[in-house]
């Protein structure tokens, strides 16, 4: 029962007087919901509306102009249950007051088709039957035909007549998980409006913002949805789109829920708990995960969304690069100098610098070097990933990428029209001289070409990108200037211009500026702010012709695959590729770091955040720019965001132009050595977090995990973010503050080991104060993990070909699991082929076996475990015994029991990866 309780305090009513006291019954503030969200709200427009106006709160973002009363017009009628879902017919008198009355055409024939398709996905659509609208283009995987069952499933559907709404429940606990009976229901063309009271405050995920906090503050927040080319910051819409949420129920059950809707949104929070989504078009098509755990939830979506891709092993190893590297000579250098220095690297690369003018597909004067620098790099083990960015320079002459995509007809272009919208970005005019000491915008107007953006949906313009990025890699004209880059990384594809709309003006008015603007943090300027003009034709691969305006937030999606389809044709192998806007589906081709940042502080948590939520979207290969994009890092943020950066699955420090250098070898040898030393940690567990990745890609499960995931009887874990784990099993916690030499870190309720050590802490479901200098990082194994590690190297071709080893941390239980995957690292598609080796790990007791799963791949390098930790082992030990196979071996191993640290340490070993063993120690 809630408590029903008005308390009237700060009184002065003298005793022995007559006082009436009177309270207006007014709808409470929490149930308030906004009548009138574009801004200038008055009396007069909202009453106008049929809203109610109150001006009586002292809370910030409270809405004076609210609904009146629970009718939105919309009543349910011939509502049916069957065993596969419900359907009704939805209708208007009149659709009752609201936000959009008068404004946009009001759609009175709707359909709500609610479809039970497993136990735990169900799926609600509601959408014009009498004209068909635009509908995402994005392929989910659904059962054929529905296959939930009546006992299994985890959910039952209602839909309330008058006023209509949906309502999901849990069926185990009663939980109302979605209850869109509210007044804000409206359907019309260009303002679509549902609400739906949260069963808890526990909300995470929308994106791509930047969140101040990893669980959502429910206190009267919108928060804007459409990509653009904007750097992170409060209430700031950036790159990628991404209608989806996790919800965790107050008794700890989680539930997802994704709006398939592409158009541009906003979606607002308040303390009900309630969320209002407001979008610009489309149809509402929700789906709904029922988990109940937080990591089931991420399972299922990305099982609807498409699994995450598998990068290649060398993508896990440590990446360089910045934005105005000189020439191929700088690079050269830097290579050698971090080489030098023995500091890990993988993966160097050039930004758009190595181009001429910024013109994709050519190379620089001052770049001539490149290709064979490329062939060096990778001689030496490591390996070269390019920059390409959508826009095509259209003031060239003989400029063929612009000729042929011309030709192919692959640019967007304004409607009924053949004039191709031309937008501008890096590319510059032919024959200027770029005066940096310029303001911005006259930069754009003096110096930057017209563009072109290629309609990335088109079949020919798949081809044609195909064929330029191929001429890149083996350019026809000249071999000698073929450059063997192994990765790509795509940018500027939300898409960004650096002209609002065009170097034209936009033609259509109402696109631009729709009737509703929703928040975006430049509402005045419109949708085609930073980008190029909505009414732009696209074309669908079957034809059907789509407007900018539906498919805006599909333009990096769009581009991802033909991008990836392109690399490994050429390469031959998986590759590696890096995209800046993203859209659900996206992770099952490319990774993505977290854009533009800047070198501070508060950034630090911050990319923390970003990935956590970028692990619920079902893209686990993250990671913001270590040491900062924009402005000059300092020598203590940039160290420790290095030791942060070690733990990002996407590990790249990259700066912007002109700012101080940030690499490892750019400070002094200090820093060298602190970049070494956290660097070769990371190197050591890379076959721990390949292993999670594989997981990933096979099963769903989160790579970089939020506390909750793992604890999640626990509350305290419910907003914790300044700390992460790898999978189950082991805890990162960085410092993330300014002058700090220890840190206070929360330990949930488990073993905890740490790693570098061994020795438990004996600390549990508390905060504890552990040493924090600079230099070290925090990094606790739970008890009932295994962990599978390789001595490292400075690249992963040769950390590849080191001895393994496992850290074994036994639980109360003296229990302990974990598992090993391995391939060739390069290889496309091994996982759906076979070629891979899984090995499981268990301990129990005193027993520790090594299985293998499934053996479909040995390694050349005739691989072995040569060295096993096992933490918290109390009781002295005598001896360890090996079998292989099941046959005793003598095996010339040497055994180490520390009885103070507990640390039960075998060396000299010599298990050979993909056998069965089982060692036991007495
Ligand atoms: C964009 C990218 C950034 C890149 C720059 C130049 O700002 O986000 O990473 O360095 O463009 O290509």
């Amino acid at each position: 029962m809630a408590l029903q309780v008005a308390e009237v305090q700060g009184l002065q009513l003298p005793l022995g007087e007559s006082f009436t006291l009177l309270w207006s019954m007014g709808t409470r503030e929490n149930e308030r919901f906004d009548c009138h969200p574009n801004p200038g709200a008055s009396r007069e427009s909202c009453e106008s509306l049929g809203c109610v106006w109150n001006e009586s709160t002292s809370t910030s973002g409270v809405p004076f102009c609210h609904y009146p009363g629970p009718g939105s017009g919309y009543r349910a009628i011939d509502v049916r249950y069957g065993p596969d879902g419900v359907t009704a017919d939805v209708t208007c008198d009149g659709c009752g007051p609201g936000a959009a009355a008068g404004v946009t055409e009001p759609v009175g024939t709707l359909r709500v088709e609610a479809t039970f398709h497993t136990d735990h996905l169900l799926q609600f659509k509601i959408f014009d039957t009498s004209r068909r609208r635009y509908e995402v283009p994005v392929p989910l995987t659904l059962p054929a035909a529905p296959e939930a069952s009546m006992e299994g499933r985890l959910y039952d559907v209602t839909i309330q007549d008058e006023p209509f709404g949906v309502q999901v429940r849990r069926r185990s606990s009663g939980t109302v998980i979605w209850d869109s009976q509210l007044p804000t229901f409206t359907f019309t063309d260009m303002f679509i409006q549902i609400s739906t009271r949260l069963p808890s405050a526990n909300i995470y995920g929308f994106g791509e913002s930047e969140h101040p906090s990893f669980r959502h503050d429910l206190n009267w927040h919108t928060w804007g949805m459409f990509t653009r080319d904007q750097p992170p910051g409060y209430k700031l819409n950036s790159y990628g789109f991404h209608p989806f949420y996790m919800a965790l129920e107050d008794d700890g059950n989680a539930h997802g829920v994704l709006l398939l809707n592409s158009n541009s949104m906003d979606v607002t929070f308040q303390p009900t708990p309630a969320l209002t989504y407001r979008t610009t078009g489309g149809i509402l098509d929700f789906y709904v995960v029922l988990g109940p755990t937080p990591e089931e939830v991420v399972q299922e979506y990305t099982q609807l969304i498409g699994r995450p891709v598998l990068p290649p092993y060398w993508g896990l190893g440590f990446q360089l690069c910045r934005y105005g590297y000189e020439n191929d000579s700088e690079i050269a250098q830097l290579v050698q100098d971090m080489n030098r220095a023995q500091i890990p690297l993988d993966v160097q690369y050039s930004d758009i610098d190595y181009m001429e003018r910024q013109l994709d597909f050519t190379l620089s004067p001052k770049f001539q070097g490149l290709p064979a620098l490329v062939d060096q790099i990778r001689r030496d083990g490591m390996r070269f990933v390019l920059i390409l960015d959508p826009a095509i320079s259209a003031n060239e002459t003989d400029y063929l990428p612009f000729e042929r995509g011309k030709e192919q007809d692959v640019f967007i272009k304004y409607p009924n029209s053949s004039d191709i919208i031309y937008a501008k970005v890096w590319p510059d005019f032919p024959n200027v001289e770029v005066d940096e000491s310029l303001d911005w915008d006259t930069q754009v107007e003096l110096f930057r070409a017209f563009a072109a953006m290629p309609d990335f949906f088109r079949n020919s313009t798949r081809e044609w990108w195909a064929r330029e990025i191929a001429e890149v890699y083996d350019n026809p004209r000249n071999a000698s200037l073929s450059i063997r880059f192994d990765g790509l990384w795509i940018d500027m594809n939300e898409p960004s211009s650096f002209v609002h709309g065009s170097v034209d003006s936009c033609r259509d008015q109402q696109l631009n500026f729709p009737p509703y603007m929703p928040q975006l943090g430049s509402r005045s300027e419109g949708l085609s702010y930073k980008t190029i003009c909505m009414e732009g034709q696209q074309q669908l691969p079957d034809g059907t012709p789509v407007r900018h305006f539906d498919v805006h937030n599909l333009y990096g999606w769009a581009q991802t695959p033909p991008t990836l389809q392109a690399l490994r044709s050429l390469t031959g192998e998986r590759g590696l590729l890096i995209t800046r806007s993203t859209f659900p589906g996206s992770g099952r081709w490319a990774g993505h770091w977290l854009g533009d940042n800047t070198a501070a502080w508060d950034q630090l948590h911050k990319s923390i955040i970003g990935m956590l939520e970028f692990s619920l979207f079902g893209i686990p290969y993250s990671g913001a720019d270590i040491c900062g994009f924009f402005q000059d890092s300092t020598y203590e943020l940039c160290a420790r965001w290095m030791e942060l950066g070690a733990f990002y699955p996407y590990s790249r420090n990259h700066n912007g132009k002109g700012s101080r250098r940030q690499d490892p070898v750019g400070w002094d040898s200090a820093f060298a050595e602190l970049s070494r030393a956290v660097l070769l940690t990371r190197y050591r567990l890379l076959p721990h977090l390949y292993t999670l990745l594989f997981h990933a890609h096979s099963g769903g499960h989160t790579v970089v995990r939020p506390l909750l995931h793992e604890f999640v009887t626990d509350p305290t874990t419910w907003n914790l973010s300044q700390q992460f784990l790898w999978g189950e099993g082991l805890l990162i916690s960085p410092v993330l503050e300014e002058g700090l030499s220890s840190l206070r870190l929360y330990l949930p309720d488990a073993r905890w080991f740490d790693f570098y050590t061994g020795e438990e802490v004996g600390i549990r479901r508390q905060f504890v104060e552990l040493p924090a200098p600079l230099g070290h990082i925090n990094l606790h194994v739970r008890g009932g993990s295994i962990l599978p590690q390789q001595e490292p190297a400075n690249n992963t071709t040769y950390s590849r070909r080191n001895a393994l080893s496992l850290t074994v941390a036994l639980d109360d239980a003296l229990r302990a699991r974990g598992s090993l995957f391995w391939d060739d690292g390069v290889g496309i598609d091994t996982v759906e082929a076979g070629r891979y080796l899984l090995m499981e790990f268990t301990a129990h007791t005193n027993v520790l076996e090594l299985r293998v799963l499934h053996g479909g791949y040995v390694d050349p390098n005739a691989l072995r475990f040569t060295q096993i930790r096992v933490l918290g082992v109390a009781a002295p030990v005598g001896g360890v015994s090996v079998e292989r196979n099941g046959q005793q071996i003598q095996s010339g191993h040497r055994v180490e029991h520390d009885g103070t640290t507990q640390v039960l340490t075998i060396t000299e070993l010599a298990l050979e990866l993909g056998q069965n063993f089982t060692l036991t120690w007495t």
